[in-house]
């Protein structure tokens, strides 16, 4: 009916050519942009040398005939701990590595699925059971080390095996160390390596299992500060088709260092500037660093609560809000279960403190939140929490409506603050005389109701 509108509606191989010129242009920038996707595997490896050899001495003793049966390596998010593992196992003489993330399981048996899946093993319905399963594995173990001398079996991200509740975790690696112990009976030399951000003893698991996979641990701290720049040089000089200024390179390295060096997240900024940097057709500056920054988190919050329920988001941006109304960046469960039921909808019922508390170390799990625990200083006794990530991203990407609401009271209350100060007055004495302080005792009160932290 309407030609011309139909004709700008229609997308043309013109159109196709004309974006096609345009991604171009903007990827001139890059040489191989490849090489800043996390998701590859690094061409070189910077550093950690001695986190190899530590590996690489645990592991030697296969060509003797003995092994470590269970390796833990565990460090934070970025410390390369996937990376350098990798890269010796796979570079080990006679020995054939398997390496399995776990991160896309939901279920102790799902891991066990992932792991024959990657074996080249058909999955199993889990109905069959875990020992049906664990005998697969070993079935598989054995046909594919014939002709090597020890079979690594890799599992990252391993706390994932921990989430599920029901299933038992424990009890799996259990029965995974007999594997081994019947391998080796059979001549099959085997090693477990797992991966996970936190320290074996922080797992529930039985003692009998404790005891049979022992204490070998290793321990990657983050990165430093000058760790990470190093790689960034390394990555940069091979991804970009022209030299990138070092301050900029120093930015990226000092930005995702301020909670602990982790390259991972320097590897994303740096590509995510590059690209809107491309983007806009200007020169990589530290601006463009700052926009990818906020992008980044943007993307982790909206990802971490894409299937958050209406109470998990509403622990979070209780959090977000006494975080962003006190400036103070550690807050207890009470005072973050005081805000939950401050700000939750008047028709719903809040859960219980108990409910609550097991909310705030799921948002641990994501990643948003950070704890400890305190066995003593001013706080008390406790777990503590600490936002991640800056409370307007968060508090905004929970409840944007309401949190223009608080972003606005705290804004109305610094005015008012500033007002008083800003009024020369001596000292003891209001501007405007007993009425006014009485209207400051009031303006404090109702701005510590609404914080609400003595509740
Ligand atoms: N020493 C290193 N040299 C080069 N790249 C590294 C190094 N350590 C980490 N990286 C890169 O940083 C990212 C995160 O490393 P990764 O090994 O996955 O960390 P982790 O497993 O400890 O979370 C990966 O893209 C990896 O290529
Ligand atoms: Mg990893």
């Amino acid at each position: 009916m309407f030609p011309v509108e139909m004709e700008r509606l229609e997308l043309s191989k013109t159109d196709i050519d004309r974006m096609l010129s345009e991604v171009e242009k903007e990827n001139l920038l890059f040489a191989r942009k490849d090489l800043l996707d996390t998701l590859t595997f690094p061409s070189s490896i910077v550093g950690r040398k001695e986190k190899a050899m530590e590996l690489v001495r645990l592991i030697a003793g296969y060509k003797k005939g003995h092994v470590v049966p269970f390796i833990s390596v565990y460090g934070r998010s970025g410390a390369g701990k996937s990376t350098v593992v990798r890269f010796v196992c796979e570079n080990l003489d006679d020995a054939l590595c398997c390496f399995v993330n776990l991160r896309r399981a939901k279920t102790v048996f799902g891991c066990a699925n992932l792991i024959l899946g990657e074996m080249g093993e058909p999955s199993l319905k889990s109905a069959q059971g875990i020992n049906v399963a664990v005998e697969k594995i070993q079935g598989a173990i054995e046909s594919l080390s014939k002709g090597k001398r020890l079979f690594v079996l890799v599992l990252d991200e391993f706390d994932v095996l921990f989430y599920d509740k029901r299933g038992k975790p424990s009890d799996f690696i259990y029965k995974l160390l007999v594997m081994e112990e019947k391998l080796r009976e059979k001549g099959v030399l085997s090693c477990i390596i797992v991966i996970s951000n936190n320290v074996m003893a922080d797992y529930e698991v039985d003692d009998r299992v404790r005891s049979r996979m022992g204490s070998t641990e290793v321990f990657f701290p983050a990165y430093t500060k000058k760790d990470v720049l190093e790689i960034l040089r390394e990555r940069a000089a091979k991804a970009f088709s022209a030299p990138v200024d070092p301050a900029v390179l120093e930015y990226c390295a000092e930005k995702s260092s301020e909670e602990h060096g982790d390259a991972r997240r320097a590897i994303d900024l740096l590509r995510v500037a590059a690209e809107i940097a491309s983007f806009k057709e200007e020169k990589l500056a530290n601006v463009h660093v700052d926009a990818a920054t906020d992008q980044l988190q943007k993307d982790r919050v909206n990802l971490a609560l894409s299937s958050a329920s209406y109470h998990l988001k509403l622990a979070c941006a209780a959090l977000a809000r006494i975080t962003y109304l006190t400036g103070e960046a550690w807050h207890s469960t009470s005072v973050i279960y005081a805000q939950y039921c401050k700000i939750i909808r008047k028709d719903t019922r809040p859960l219980t403190y108990r409910r609550v508390s097991e909310l705030l170390t799921e948002l641990d799990n994501t990643g948003l939140v950070v704890s400890q625990t305190s066995s003593r200083g001013r706080h008390g006794y406790g777990t503590q929490y600490k936002l991640n990530i800056s409370p307007e991203i968060v508090g905004s990407a929970c409840f944007p409506d309401w949190w223009k609401n608080v972003v606005q009271k705290k804004k109305e209350h610094e005015r008012k603050e500033d007002e008083k100060n800003n009024i020369f007055m001596p000292a003891g004495k209001s501007h405007f005389g007993g009425l006014g302080r009485l209207l400051d005792t009031l303006e404090d009160e109702s701005w510590k109701d609404f914080v609400g932290l003595d509740a």
